[in-house]
């Protein structure tokens, strides 16, 4: 008798085991995907950032067939207007939160700024459970609102168990794309991204994720940046640059502001107008840092020896956005501009 009840419990423990979904918590900041106007016909013109997570969460009933989802409001903001300030709070929740029994995260956020978001969060958490960005390029009222089988997918790919040491991810129509590499390359298709430079890491079809791509570039539990007790991070700007442009008066107008890096987006392979180069220069000898990049959406950029020897550290192909965070983020361990060159060489 004793030998069949502890078979019967033996075998409910194990059919509970098999059904246990994945658990997934899903972190909302706003965007199109939490848009909404009036007209199911209008897809500009829309307020984003106004549904809030359990709506959103309700609107998709079947993501609870494929895991145990809760969902936690961050912010709820148009995400060109994000900040520090929520960033840190994202990252911090979600290593809290991936310490403890969540199999994984899913961010809601608005399409504009989310390659910076999953770009600064690829270089800040520290676990290997799979963090998904995904938003939508058409509001929750319109016709044919794409927020709903992009949270879908979402989910899909957070609670995919192939889905771990890939580095945060984005979710967007279909595509798996890694952090590092994705653009927003499209201002109003719902195909609005692509990762010029390494390609997409796969594709979810209908729910079921497919790789096909691997992670070079090290990420997460890889990287020395530990936001942990930050509150705040160090003023990086972007100095663009285009014909004629030699002026350095927005340089000096960031300098004296208070910015400590400067990320030029090059024309080219990262060139810089001559006025303007002799401008950083001098400004490099007060303890300006400058990361060239470039304005070109592929490929990386050539900054000479000579340069690298006065101070300018070379972007790689990170855009002038990404590499903006990796400065950030580098300033927040050393102003050495030998040590920042290592970190863009590696992350
Ligand atoms: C936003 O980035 O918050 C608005 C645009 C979008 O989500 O597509």
């Amino acid at each position: 008798m004793k030998n069949i009840i502890s078979l019967i419990v033996f075998l409910l423990l194990s059919v509970s085991c098999l059904e246990a979904k994945p658990n997934i918590v899903i972190l909302a900041t706003g965007g199109t995907i939490a848009g909404s106007i009036d007209s199911e016909l209008e897809t500009t013109g829309y307020k984003a950032g106004v549904i809030g997570i359990e709506t959103l969460i309700k609107a998709v009933p079947q993501i609870k067939d494929i895991a145990q989802v809760s969902g936690e409001q961050i912010a709820n903001i148009d995400s060109s207007n994000m900040n520090d300030e929520i960033w840190l709070k994202l990252a911090k929740k979600i290593n809290e939160l991936l310490k403890k029994d969540v199999d994984g995260i899913v961010i809601t956020h608005g399409t504009d700024t989310m390659e910076e978001t999953a770009y600064f969060l690829n270089l800040t958490v520290k676990s290997n459970k799979p963090v998904v960005l995904v938003g939508a390029m058409r509001p929750a009222t319109a016709m044919s609102a794409d927020g709903p089988k992009n949270l879908y997918n979402a989910v899909a790919l957070a609670a995919n168990k192939n889905a771990k040491n890939k580095g945060v991810m984005i979710a967007m129509d279909d595509k798996i794309l890694g952090a590092r590499g994705a653009v927003k390359t499209h201002t109003l298709n719902v195909d609005a991204f692509t990762s010029p430079d390494f390609g997409n890491l796969g594709y979810i079809v209908d729910g079921r994720v497919f790789f096909y791509n691997t992670i070079s570039k090290d990420h997460t539990t890889k990287t020395p940046f530990n936001i942990s007790k930050l509150k705040t991070l160090p003023k990086v700007d972007i100095l663009y640059t285009y014909s004629n442009d030699g002026s350095g008066v927005a340089t000096k107008a960031l300098f004296d502001n208070g910015t400590q890096g400067l990320v030029v987006a090059g024309s080219g392979a990262g060139s810089i107008h001559e006025n303007q180069k002799e401008v950083l220069k001098d400004l490099m000898k007060k303890g300006l840092k400058v990361a060239v990049s470039t304005r070109v959406v592929a490929g990386s950029v050539a900054v000479s020896k000579d340069d690298q020897n006065l101070g300018f550290i070379s972007a790689q192909n990170l855009n002038p956005q990404k590499a903006r965070v990796l400065l950030m983020l580098a300033l927040t361990k050393t102003h050495d501009s030998a040590k920042i060159q290592k970190y863009f060489e590696k992350y």
